[in-house]
C-alpha cells in the first residue's frame, strides 16, 4: 500500500506540466511507449467492438484499430491515444510536429479490411495515418499514449 493515496494540491510545477502537455505538437511525455502503426482503408464496419453501429466513429475520422499489444482482450474499444510519428523506412515520410488524438474502435487482426501491413501496435484509419505521415507508407514508427 503506498501512503501516498490522498489527494494533494496540485503545485505550481505539476500545474506548468499540465497545461504543457495539453498544447499540441509538443513531444509527448515519458510517459509514452513507442510502437508501429499500418493503415487500412474504408469499408470501416463492422468493427470488433461496436459490431454494425456507426456511432461511435468521431467525425474528425481520427480513429483506430488496437493490435495483440494494446487490444487488452477488448478493454481497449473507447480507450483514446496520443499518437506522433517518429520515424519510417523512407526518410522524410513523417509530417513534422503533428500529434493526433484516435479512438480505439476495432482490433486489428479482424478488421473488415486489411490492414497496409500486419502485425503492428496500431491500425490506423486513412484519415488517421494521413495526418501525421505521408499517406503512401505502409508502416511508420510511432511514439504513443494513452490519454
Ligand atoms: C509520399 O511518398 C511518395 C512515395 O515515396 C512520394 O512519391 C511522395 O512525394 C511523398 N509525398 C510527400 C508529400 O512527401
Amino acid at each position: 500500500m503506498s501512503t501516498n493515496d490522498h489527494h494533494q494540491p496540485l503545485s505550481p510545477l505539476q500545474w506548468l506540466s499540465f497545461l504543457l502537455f495539453l498544447l499540441p505538437g509538443l513531444p509527448l511525455t515519458s510517459r509514452a511507449d513507442l510502437g508501429t502503426a499500418a493503415r487500412y482503408p474504408p469499408p470501416y464496419l463492422p468493427t470488433a467492438c461496436y459490431r454494425n453501429d456507426p456511432t461511435p466513429f468521431p467525425t474528425s475520422n481520427l480513429f483506430a484499430a488496437a493490435g495483440d499489444g494494446i487490444w487488452d482482450n477488448g478493454a481497449a474499444c473507447g480507450r483514446q491515444y496520443l499518437v506522433r510519428c517518429i520515424s519510417a523506412a523512407t526518410p522524410g515520410t513523417c509530417k513534422p510536429d503533428q500529434t493526433i488524438q484516435i479512438r480505439i474502435l476495432d482490433y486489428g487482426l479482424v478488421t473488415t479490411s486489411p490492414p497496409s501491413v500486419s502485425g503492428t501496435t496500431i491500425v490506423m484509419s486513412e484519415t488517421a495515418f494521413g495526418s501525421i505521415a505521408n499517406s503512401t507508407a505502409s508502416s511508420i514508427n510511432i511514439e504513443f499514449q494513452q490519454v
